[in-house]
């Protein structure tokens, strides 16, 4: 990757009680001293609050997995973006493809997340990619969700946004996207946020990718993908892994 500091994203997904995700941010904050990447942790939640006090005063960000598209109202269960904030989140993921598959959740809806997001003043980190691993299908079906996801954003709002690109056939699989295709997809995204939202903003929204990426992969993938960055999910839980993730990426740049 060019000389930019890497996102490294760490998706908890339903693990870590409070006390867990704590001991986690304490023990990563007592080991990196520098901060080479931008890293961010996105955690169940019920531990937004307590891991937001953790990590205060560190570049760490904390952030939520999910949220609600409505501004409050009869939603039982539910957990708005004003909410999240008031929690102490910066940034919530939208669409990931287990929100997609296990929840029914489609493009229209997560650009309506988005939005509301953005308003409350949370950046989205907007989950897209394809389930087949067809090559040229799954360009195609990448270039629709992110037209629909980023539907009526404002350039200035799609500066906040990141984008992860992750094939849902390389989540939690163990296979690894082929570093070339990723570097294809990147580029397409690029050239269509260009082509609909103009040049200015196509060095300031990070595409990063997502799926099976390990310690021992992290390092050579970012190379020769050429992502902004990685978004982690299995192997985020260990802080040993996570952070050998961390140190790796950062070698690079
Ligand atoms: P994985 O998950 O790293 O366990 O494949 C990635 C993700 O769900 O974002």
């Amino acid at each position: 990757m060019e000389n930019r500091k890497p996102f490294i994203i760490a998706n908890w997904k339903m693990h870590k009680t409070i006390l867990e995700a704590v001991q986690f941010i304490r023990g990563y904050r007592e080991h990196l001293k520098a901060h080479p990447a931008h890293v961010a942790l996105a955690v169940p939640f019920t531990a937004i609050f307590a891991s937001a006090e953790a990590a205060a005063g560190s570049p760490l960000m904390i952030g939520a997995q999910n949220m609600h598209e409505a501004a409050q109202g009869a939603f039982t269960g539910e957990v708005s973006a004003a909410m999240l904030k008031d929690a102490g989140a910066s940034f919530v993921l939208l669409g990931h493809s287990e929100r997609r598959r296990l929840f029914g959740e489609d493009d229209a809806l997560i650009n309506r997340k988005a939005l509301r997001a953005l308003e409350c003043g949370l950046k989205p980190f907007i989950c897209v990619g394809e389930m087949t691993s067809e090559h040229d299908k799954g360009r195609n079906i990448v270039k629709e969700q992110l037209l629909h996801c980023l539907r009526d954003l404002t350039p200035e709002q799609l500066r906040q946004c990141v984008i992860s690109y992750e094939p849902i056939w390389a989540i939690g699989t163990g296979l690894l996207a082929s570093p070339e295709y990723v570097q294809e997809i990147r580029q397409m995204s690029q050239e269509l946020l260009v082509e609909h939202w103009g040049v200015e903003v196509v060095d300031r929204v990070p595409i990063l990718y997502g799926g099976s990426v390990t310690a021992e992969n992290a390092k050579e993938f970012i190379c020769r993908s050429n992502v902004d960055g990685l978004l982690v999910g299995g192997a985020s839980l260990s802080l040993a892994s996570f952070m050998q993730i961390v140190d790796n990426v950062t070698e690079q740049t």
